[in-house]
This record gives structure tokens, sequence and C-alpha cells, in this order.
């Protein structure tokens, strides 16, 4: 382990006061604080707060500050989904953009505090957005443009928007994807009547039903202040998944979060002054707000944007977006990698490469094969590979290598803690676990960008993240630990999927699947799949077994895909006559886990099932 990862890792932990004093430097603050860290994981009383008495802005931290040095550097270079397109913005019309885009909000009666739901693909129109709301103290929730009109009804519900911001169309994979039309089914769920006006992103700006976002970017002066934000004051919103139907708002606050999405971004990925920093990551993920947007801007780097798919027109794309804007870091997901790995060298052989010097990975446990191709053949074996673990709710990196220290790295570990992150690992009773072994992954205090809340639910944030092993932040996840102290991470020990990175919640899938009027039951498991990482396996029981037909299937796979939108796409579908309980009901997950893993000798005892044949059958019927 270097030296100064040692020094300043135990100084953090040590010290966090006068360690985050320290680091909080690198923001500028319009009033300093004067009070660091004041948190609790304690149940009945989850409370996380950090420079509650400081005062600033993230755009102004973002944007504004680098104007004087930096104006004609470019902030933003944006690769459109047509190979030869493209765009950029120095910062300097990055301001003005933003600055007009915050004074059209305003001009539509969005005042500090409102939420402002954000439904774009991966467009520069999308971070002016989120940065316009930043800057006037509105409270953005980026909604992936791949969910669907269902998902985005119930994240307006949910946060209350006032205003959404969308687009009519969009390109992906040389693919027209109709925006509006999602946009026209989720406001005619009943619930969103809280939004006041749509703003639309439109190359037609005729339809007077709508909002241009051109020509109320035209009319709105260039000139805007930024509002003097508290540390602990909103910054965003972001829905995810959990182990319940319901997406959970977790929400990010102004100070500690930029702070740490600054810090990991300049630390892990070494970023250094003039580099040109490319994150695969759509803005609708917390990947993209941390590491397209917020991270990289306030440091002043340019970030890249890119509308297109890995694989359009063909599988060099990424190698030759890095060429053409000569990327320092590059940072995607092992399902981007995997994906890329499967079309042999060729491709990315036949770009330089040159300019790379760090890559990153994150969002589910990477392979040792796909790791070492990462760094041998993206890499040609010079570039530091950064695999990084953090979370929705973590706001940035918490365990991962960290470049800009050269601590040591191991193909499919994410190695150690980042600087102010206890990490443990706790049997099922929750007793730590001391040296080498493995766990449920947690940790004992707290850090600057960490979730603060659920969108207008403390008790369920306590309950889901403080409650199961009391005191300490459950993250979920399950991971070992070897003597150096590295760690692995080993998937999801509750009720969520990971497919292609992307997390969905068992029920949530089963809730769409037996809103089918012919289903009684279902039950979600996940089994490995050779590029998503997860696929998702459903078992599903017909009220009438006459109606477990192939016409059926496909009508709930594509009711699902609707409800919830394309990453639920379900892999395999296995009628069955019943699902495999307990005495008490309860479904044991843990036995069709194994089936669709095919593990059918560790399937273990089924003596305690209500109906232990049901088992055999199901194992008969196995897709
Ligand atoms: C879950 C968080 C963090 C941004 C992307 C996903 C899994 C994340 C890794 C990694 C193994 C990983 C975990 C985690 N995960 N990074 N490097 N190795 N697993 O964010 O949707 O909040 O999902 O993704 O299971 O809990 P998210």
């Amino acid at each position: 382990m270097t030296e100064t990862y040692h020094t300043l890792y135990t100084e953090s932990v040590k010290n966090p006061n006068v360690f985050w004093k320290n680091q909080a430097k690198r923001l500028s603050w319009f009033k300093s604080f004067t009070k660091v860290k004041e948190t609790s994981f304690t149940p009945g009383q989850v409370s996380i707060k950090w420079f509650q008495d400081g005062e600033l802005n993230a755009c102004y931290n973002c944007v504004d500050r680098h104007i004087e040095d930096k104006g004609d550097q470019v902030a933003i270079l944006f690769e459109g989904d047509e190979e030869g397109f493209q765009e950029s913005l120095t910062y300097t019309e990055l301001h003005e953009k933003v600055c007009r885009f915050a004074n059209g909000l305003k001009s539509v009666n969005v005042k500090k505090g409102d939420t402002v739901v954000i439904y774009l693909p991966m467009m520069m129109e999308g971070a002016i957005a989120m940065l316009a709301c930043a800057r006037i103290g509105a409270v953005h929730s980026v909604v992936f443009g791949g969910f669907s009109g269902e998902s985005l009804a119930s994240r307006i519900q949910d946060c209350g928007a006032k205003v959404l911001i969308t687009c009519d169309t969009a390109k992906r994979g040389g693919k027209n994807i109709p925006f509006k039309e999602t946009i026209e089914k989720a406001l005619s769920i009943s619930g969103t009547e809280c939004i006041e006006h749509v703003i639309m992103l439109s190359k037609n700006d005729g339809d007077s039903t709508y909002i241009s976002m051109n020509t109320l970017m035209e009319k709105s002066s260039p000139d805007c202040p930024c509002e003097v934000m508290n540390a602990e004051d909103p910054l965003f919103i972001l829905y995810t998944s959990g182990s319940t139907g319901k997406p959970k708002g977790v929400l990010h606050t102004t100070g500690g979060y930029l702070l740490y999405a600054a810090l990991t971004h300049e630390y892990v990925f070494d970023y250094q002054p003039g580099d040109v920093h490319f994150c695969t990551a759509d803005i609708g993920w917390i990947t993209g707000h941390s590491y397209v947007v917020y991270g990289p801007l306030c440091n002043g780097a340019t970030t890249v944007m890119f509308e297109g798919i890995p694989g359009y027109p063909d599988y060099g794309r990424l190698w030759r977006i890095i060429d053409k804007y000569q990327v320092n870091i590059f940072y995607t997901a092992p399902t981007a990698i995997r994906t890329l790995r499967s079309q042999g060298d060729y491709f990315v052989k036949s770009s330089s490469r040159k300019s790379l010097r760090v890559l990153g990975t994150v969002g589910e446990p990477i392979d040792h094969t796909a790791w070492q191709w990462y760094f041998d053949i993206v890499g040609d074996g010079r570039c530091y590979v950064a695999d990084t673990w953090w979370q929705t709710e973590t706001g940035g990196h918490l365990l991962t290598p960290i470049a800009k220290l050269k601590t040591p790295l191991e193909p499919g570990s994410v190695t150690t803690p980042f600087f102010g992150i206890q990490a443990a690992l706790v049997d099922n009773d929750g007793h730590e676990i001391k040296g080498a072994g493995s766990g449920n992954l947690v940790l004992l205090d707290s850090w600057p960008g960490q979730a603060r809340t659920l969108f207008k639910d403390h008790s369920r944030f306590e309950e889901t993240y403080f409650s199961i092993f009391p005191g300490k932040y459950f993250s979920g996840d399950g991971a070992t630990r070897d003597e150096k102290g590295f760690y692995t991470i080993t998937g999801r020990v509750d009720d969520v999927l990971n497919v292609s990175g992307h997390r969905l919640g068992t029920n949530e899938l089963e809730s769409a699947i037996t809103e089918h009027a012919y289903i009684a039951e279902a039950a979600v498991v996940g089994f490995p799949h050779e590029i998503k990482g997860q696929g998702i396996y459903a078992y599903v029981v017909a009220y009438d077994q006459s109606h477990a037909t192939d016409h059926i299937k496909q009508e709930i796979i594509q009711h699902v895909r609707k409800l919830i939108g394309p990453i639920a796409t379900i892999d395999k579908l296995q009628f069955t006559d019943s699902l495999p309980k307990t005495r008490s009901g309860k479904v044991m997950r843990r036995i069709l886990r194994k089936i669709a893993e095919n593990q059918l000798d560790s399937i273990g005892d089924t003596s305690t099932l209500s109906d232990p044949n049901v088992v055999e059958r199901i194992i008969q019927g196995r897709l």
C-alpha cells in the first residue's frame, strides 16, 4: 500500500473534521462553514449533516468559477449518435446557456425548493437543465430516458414535480426513439397533474401544447445570479429500485455531495488539468450525475457526452471517440466491456488509444477475464484500471483503487476504501468479521457524499439502510476481504437484481407480471448471463393451466417492458403450476435461484416445503 494513501486514509478516519475541512477548500463557498461532520447512524435518530452552516451554489462551482481562467476551454464535448455529428460548449458558452435556461425556468415560476423532472436522452441540454436547476435552487430529478411512461409517471407523482423538461424525439443506434409518446402516456396517468409546464426540446417548435426549450432560452436574459444555497439544501433526487415495489427517491444535498464527487473524480481517476474525461453512463443514473456532470465540471475538466451506443455504427465506435477527442480517462460498465470483448480485438486494435491513462469500471462485479482484457487490450497494459464500487446512495466511489496514489491493483477486486470510508463485513447476526472472510458489506460511519434521506420518507430510509444491522449503513451487497484487506464484491444479497448494471427489484418485476389478468403469482430471480451479468428468470403461475401458452408468455414479457422499460426484459419465463413455499407461505427464492443457475446439486433441503414435489416439477420444466 502506498504510504501517501495510508497517511491520508488514516487522517481521514481519525480526524474527519480536520480532513474534510481541508478538502472542502476545493469548493468555492459564499459563506464558509464552522461545523463539519454532524452525523448519526443510530436507529430512530439517523441524521446526516455536513458543513451545515456553509453556503454555496453547485452551478457556481461547476461553471462560473472556471470562466476567468478557462472560459475558452471546452466544458462539454457532445458526440452524436450519427458518427460525424459533434458539438461543443466552452465554459463561457455553457455559462450563457445555463443562465438563459435558469431564467427561463424562473419565468415559468420555478422557485428555490421546487422539484423539476428531467426526462432527456444523452444531450448537452440534459447537463444544462441540471445546472440551471442547481443555479436557482430547484431540485432536479432526472429520469432515465429508457424508462416507460408508467415509470416516469410514478416518479413525477412521488416528487410532485412542477415542470417536466423533455424532448420530442431522440436517436440511439440509428433508431428514432419517440419521447413525446412516452411523455404523453405519462401525463395521461392520474397523479401527474402536478406538472404545470412541459418544456420541450424540439426541432419543430410549432406545437403550442409545450413550451419550446429553444425559444425559452432565446428570449431569456443571459444574466442570472446564483441562488445562495445552504450546504444541506437538496441538490437532486434520483430514483432507484429497492426490494419492494415503489422506487426510492434518494436525496442528495449540495455541499457534501459536490465535494465528494469532485474529490473522488480527481483522486480515483487521477484527473489532471486539461484532461478529457469520457464516462459512458447516461445522466439518468448516478454515474452520469457524479462523473459526467458534477465531478468533472466542478474540477474544470472537459467532459464527453455520447448520445449513442457502443455498437453503432460498429463496435469500434468508442475507440474512435477516444482517439478523436484524445480522451485521457475512460469510464464504463462491465456489461459494455463484455459486449465489446465478445467482438474480438480487431476493433480495439484498429485504434491508437495512446491518450488513455486511466480506465474505470462500475456497476457490477467484473470477472477476471473481462478485467484482464480491459487492462491488456484496451489499456495496452499501461493504463491504470479502477474498479469502483459505489451506489446511488453513496454519491461517489467508496471502495476503489486510487489512480492518483497508484494504490495496488488486483483483477476482479475493488481493493481498498476511499478516504473517510470505514467499510466492514458482518455476518447475518450483525457480528463483525475481522481479517479475511466474507459477509454483508456495511459502512460504519458517514462520508460527505452520502444520501441524506429518501424523499419525504425518512422512516423508509432508516428502515432500509440502518435497521438491518442497527447503527451501520447496510449496502445490500455481499463481499469478501482477503488478508491484504482488499475487497471483492460478490453481488446483492437482497431481492434486487443487477441487470447490465441496472438495479431492478424482484418485487417490482413480480407486481408487473401479476398485473396480467390470467396470472395468479410470480417469483423472479437472477441467473448468470454472459453479457448482462445477471439475466431475469421468472417463474409464473397462471390461474388456469390452459393459459400457460407462448402467446401469454409474450404478452407478459411485453407488458413488463412497457410498464418498467426495456431494461426489464424477461430473459426466461417458465410457467409452473405452483411455487415452492414454506408452510407459512413464504416463497423459497433460494431454491428457485439454484434452479435458474442450474445448480441442481446444491438445492439443499426441501423437506420444509408445504409441497416438496413442486421442486421436481419445476426442474422438469427448466428453461
Ligand atoms: C449496486 C449499486 C454506482 C453506480 C452504478 C450503479 C453494484 C456497483 C460495482 C462494482 C461490483 C458493483 C452493487 C451496488 N455495483 N459498482 N464495481 N463491483 N458491484 O448504481 O444502481 O445504485 O447500483 O451496483 O451491487 O450495490 P446503483
